[in-house]
């Protein structure tokens, strides 16, 4: 393996328009001193796959669930496309580009494909005329999802539902997503329609934060990498650093 970078120290970065989302030195836990993640900064380069792996544990969901705001961190902040959203409410960091793709699916099985995407537009739910343009937008996207839009959403393939909730969050013109283990539990041929389908939301522009488990699968479609070990920084670097998926688990796993 090649010789990786150890994490820089926290840094007050200044802003750069490259960078779609910050993280600096970020302190959040579930109770009340008891931080989970502990100094976690990262960077995300725009339209790219910036991937965080690390061990079970060590605080990447709760990474993520603290960006969007539904945790909220003692110290740092979150520099979203320039701004510092640390305390802001979800629903207005989705106004401002922000979305978020649960580990655990999250599409509602006995509504139809079309009324589960409807629900990405709950924030303009008045705006029939917007809400109309942005089916047909997610629909030239995902033209499965137009053939079987009326299609009760427990229907489809583990793949093609995480394809419906991608789609819902694409309602609201994300440009950084946050993706938490999408993969997980799908059949290999469908967890490769998933990776292809976050290069093709890469290539269209959108920032992709990828949390993931199945590390080689991650190095392949990540320009960038970080690991965490127990709510600390520990590597980073662009994947081409990275070289062996195997090496890899030893070195931070063992
Ligand atoms: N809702 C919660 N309440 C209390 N502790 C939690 C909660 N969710 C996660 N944790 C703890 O936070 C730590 C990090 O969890 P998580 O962020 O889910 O890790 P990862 O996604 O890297 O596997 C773990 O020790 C976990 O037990
Ligand atoms: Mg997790």
């Amino acid at each position: 393996m090649t010789e990786l970078n150890p994490a820089p120290a926290p840094e007050n970065g200044s802003d750069n328009s490259e960078i779609a989302l910050e993280v600096r030195n970020l302190y959040v836990g579930y109770y009340e001193d008891l931080h989970i993640l502990q100094g976690v900064s990262l960077k995300a380069q725009r339209a790219k796959i910036t991937t965080i792996l690390g061990a079970n544990g060590v605080g990447k969901s709760t990474l993520l669930k603290a960006i969007y705001g539904f945790l909220k961190p003692s110290r740092g902040e979150v520099i979203l496309n320039g701004r510092n959203v640390v305390g802001t409410p979800t629903y207005k960091l989705i106004d401002l580009g922000l979305a978020y793709i649960p580990q655990q699916p999250g599409i509602f099985r006995w509504m139809t494909i079309e009324e589960n995407l409807e629900l990405g537009a709950y924030t303009f739910r008045r705006d029939k005329a917007r809400i109309k343009r942005k089916l047909e937008e997610v629909y030239a996207r995902f033209p499965v999802l137009k053939e079987r839009r009326k299609s009760l959403a427990g229907k489809l393939s583990g793949g093609q539902q995480r394809m419906v909730e991608v789609g819902r969050t694409l309602m609201t013109d994300p440009t950084v997503m946050l993706v938490d283990e999408p993969t997980a539990g799908l059949a290999k041929l469908l967890s490769e329609e998933v990776y292809q389908m976050l290069v093709n939301l890469k290539e269209s522009g959108i920032t992709i934060i990828l949390v993931d488990q199945e590390i080689r699968h991650a190095l392949k479609i990540a320009d960038y990498v970080y690991v965490l070990e127990l709510g600390r920084n520990k590597y980073e670097g662009p994947v081409e650093q990275f070289t062996s998926p195997a090496d890899i688990k030893k070195a931070f796993w063992a």
